[in-house]
């Protein structure tokens, strides 16, 4: 079992569950719930039902999707735990993907002024991305996870079992941001990712373990996004907007690492000319995310639509469009200003690859 320990919480990377059911133990909650959605609640709560039905827990079931990720779905959330007469020693488990992470976390946040949560992150994405760094947030009125505050969950508990019922393009879509970190940070994960030809790949534990490092390294030093986090945007600039109005304008919307290697392609371009990224790199990082990822027909995409949505980008400062790039692979920047003509440049390479 490894585990990687933060200032206040710890990250368990296991196979075999029954670290999560001692952690319980310890703790010694009042009562406990779990939140899952409907996949999750039928795909995920079996692997770990045996552990947790000691505690006598309660199941807190929503529907499954970003759709549900409102303050609606915590009201619902806050009345099943006010009805069940949760106190202040509750334990909320979030077994899912980012969705309920976010959502779970937040909602057991402000419950009575807050009571412990662990997290499970059940899809790729979640477990090497939205599980760390303690942002807990809700979708509201204009926009993604703009109601939400940062805090830590008590663990995280994390295991590739949980893969099996994924989808490949669920699962493939954690590797957009697998591919993130090892880009910005780490030429070494990088070497290792571009040698694999699937990405089902046998040493998947390390590989979730190796890039789990690297956002845990970040949010570390920069826990609140005054500098260094702002690397882990890097393709997120671009990448966001392309999947905002793919899903506003198609009918087969990009899911949001699919985007995002949109985004890391146009923003590795950019990092060519704005930054000290070489062409050769370019084409290698083309190279390796094109093995995996198919290219998007972005020509149907209104420029001005995505142009907007970068316009409005809570990262931006006075106005000015700002991403991440890259000095060289494994080294990435931040702050660059990008400008409309620069943009409209990103995308025609993008279209013309
Ligand atoms: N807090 C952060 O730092 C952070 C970082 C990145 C993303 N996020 C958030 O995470 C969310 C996206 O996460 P996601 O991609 O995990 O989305 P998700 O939670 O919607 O999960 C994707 C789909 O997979 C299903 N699912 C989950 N685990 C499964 C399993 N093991 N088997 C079968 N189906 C399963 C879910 O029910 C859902 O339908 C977004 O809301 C995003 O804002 C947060
Ligand atoms: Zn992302």
């Amino acid at each position: 079992m490894k585990r990687i320990a933060l200032k206040d919480y710890e990250i368990v990377f296991a196979n075999e569950l029954d670290f999560l059911s001692q952690f319980i133990k310890d703790k010694s909650p009042s009562a406990v719930f779990v939140l899952v959605d409907a996949n999750t609640e039928k795909y995920c709560l079996p692997v770990i039902e045996n552990h947790i039905k000691p505690f006598n827990y309660k199941k807190i079931s929503i529907a499954a999707g970003e759709e549900n990720k409102h303050l609606g779905t915590c009201e619902i959330i806050w009345k099943n735990l006010l009805d069940n007469h949760a106190d202040r020693k509750a334990l909320m488990i979030n077994l899912g993907g980012g969705v309920i992470g976010d959502m779970g976390g937040f909602a057991a946040s402000c419950y009575k002024r807050g009571i412990d949560f662990i997290n499970i992150p059940t899809t790729v994405l979640s477990q090497v991305d939205a599980s760390i760094g303690g942002k807990l947030a809700v979708d509201f009125k204009y926009g993604k996870n703009l109601i939400g505050l940062f805090r830590n969950p008590g663990l995280v508990f994390i295991s590739t079992e949980f893969y099996q019922s994924l989808s490949e393009r669920e699962y493939k879509n954690g590797f957009a941001e697998i591919f993130k970190h090892a880009l910005i940070r780490s030429k070494e994960q990088w070497e290792k990712l571009s040698s694999l030809s699937s990405l089902y790949a046998e040493n998947i534990d390390k590989i979730i373990f190796d890039s789990v490092m690297v956002k845990k390294e970040v949010v570390e030093i920069d826990p609140f996004e005054k500098g260094l986090r702002k690397i882990l945007n890097f393709g997120h600039t671009i990448g966001h907007a392309v999947e905002a109005v793919s899903i506003e304008e198609s009918k087969a919307p990009l899911f949001h690492g699919e985007a995002v290697v949109v985004g890391m392609i146009c923003e590795a371009f950019l990092s060519t000319k704005q930054s000290t990224l070489t062409q050769r790199e370019l084409t290698e990082i083309i190279e390796i995310l094109g093995k995996h990822f198919t290219k998007y027909d972005i020509s149907l995409f209104d420029r001005e639509k995505v142009w907007n949505y970068m316009l409005m980008d809570k990262k931006n400062e006075a106005s000015i469009v700002q991403y991440a790039g890259l000095n060289a692979i494994g080294e990435a920047n931040y702050n660059q200003v990008l400008d409309k003509e620069a943009f409209q440049e990103a995308l025609d390479f993008y279209q013309n690859l």
